[in-house]
């Protein structure tokens, strides 16, 4: 009890750095990491990180583990930003640092990711975010941060526990944010940010991945992908209105907008598929697939799609891709 702020930080990749980075410089916190792939890295070295908002920093945190039976105990915040995959898993993994008055954040791409967490600790206040930080690892432990910097977060309400207590945990937080200096916005409905990016991710993460080919060449490819791309988009919006998250009128043409105005892009699932990663293919794409089919939504093109995307995974796991 030295009056200390106990912050787990699970999955210290690119984006997992960057959030470390910020966290470890508030004073009041104490930051444990949870590092896995560049783990020996992160141990010897630290982070370092070369960002253009906030110039270029070398940081060692209080602790840094491999896995989180190493530093079972009591903490205030878990703050998962591991790629979202095995996400059962993951959460079980955690079952030595969380209490019930422990507050989970992630930061993630996809929609759903909360609920194996809130199935293995159903007396904890979960916080859901949407990172627009564009970093890459460019070898174990060494992160650039480019200029895009933003924190979409709101609660995954708990009809366990009281609203006061949940809004206190969440101004806590985003009072850690602020004094780490990165921007962030407060949600009151997380669950719409997080399905707007999922609509961008289903496109852009699944036609890069399937074709290898980036996003400007792809639009300019035949007459038939452009109308194809906001097929796609609609009848991941139509799923996500159905399940009751409302989506506004326009979107469609807003991303596209973006995305014309962008060079040719990758994404991060093109990029796994090269290195023969596996995909973040469940939260992405599976389900809005699953809900659709719950709720009796058509997608006719999101189930082609989404077929493909789980091949390409299974080969990419099974060894069995083209090399
Ligand atoms: C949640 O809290 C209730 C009431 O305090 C308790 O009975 C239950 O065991 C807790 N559940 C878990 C999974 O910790």
């Amino acid at each position: 009890m030295d009056g200390k702020i106990d912050v787990l930080l699970y999955g210290v990749g690119a984006i997992g750095s960057f959030y470390a980075f910020i966290l470890n410089r508030v004073p009041s916190v104490r930051l444990t990491l949870v590092a896995r792939s560049n783990y020996e890295a992160v141990k010897a070295n630290g982070i370092t990180l070369n960002s253009d908002i906030h110039g270029k920093h070398t940081f060692r945190p209080f602790k840094v583990v491999n896995n989180p039976t190493d530093v079972a105990g009591h903490y205030d915040y878990i703050v998962c930003v591991n790629k979202a995959i095995n996400q059962d898993a993951v959460a079980k993994s955690l079952t030595p640092v969380v209490s019930d008055t422990t507050t989970i954040v992630l930061i993630q791409n996809g929609v759903g990711n909360e609920d194996p967490f809130r199935a293995q600790f159903p007396n904890c206040s979960i916080l859901s975010c949407v990172t627009w930080v564009g970093a890459t690892q460019t070898s174990p432990g060494i992160v650039t941060h480019i200029k895009s910097e933003n924190t979409e977060i709101g609660l995954f309400p708990n009809s366990l526990l009281s609203p006061t207590l949940e809004a206190t945990r969440l101004s806590d937080f985003t009072a850690l944010l602020k004094a780490g200096n990165t921007k962030f916005v407060v949600e009151p409905n997380v669950q719409i940010r997080r399905w707007e990016k999922v609509v961008w991710n289903v496109a852009w993460n699944a036609i890069t991945s399937l074709t290898q080919i980036d996003t400007q060449t792809w639009l300019h490819s035949s007459p038939d992908a452009i109308p194809l791309t906001k097929a796609l988009m609609e009848e991941v919006i139509e799923v996500a209105r159905k399940s009751g998250v409302p989506m506004r009128d326009g979107l469609v043409d807003e991303l596209f907008t973006k995305i014309l105005a962008l060079p040719g892009v990758y994404t991060s699932m093109q990029k796994d598929v090269v290195a023969r990663n596996p995909l973040e293919i469940d939260v992405i794409l599976g389900v809005p697939v699953r809900k659709a089919r719950e709720l009796g939504v058509k997608i006719p093109v999101l189930e082609v799609i989404y077929t493909l995307v789980a091949a390409v995974d299974y080969g990419v796991r099974e060894g069995k891709l083209f090399p």
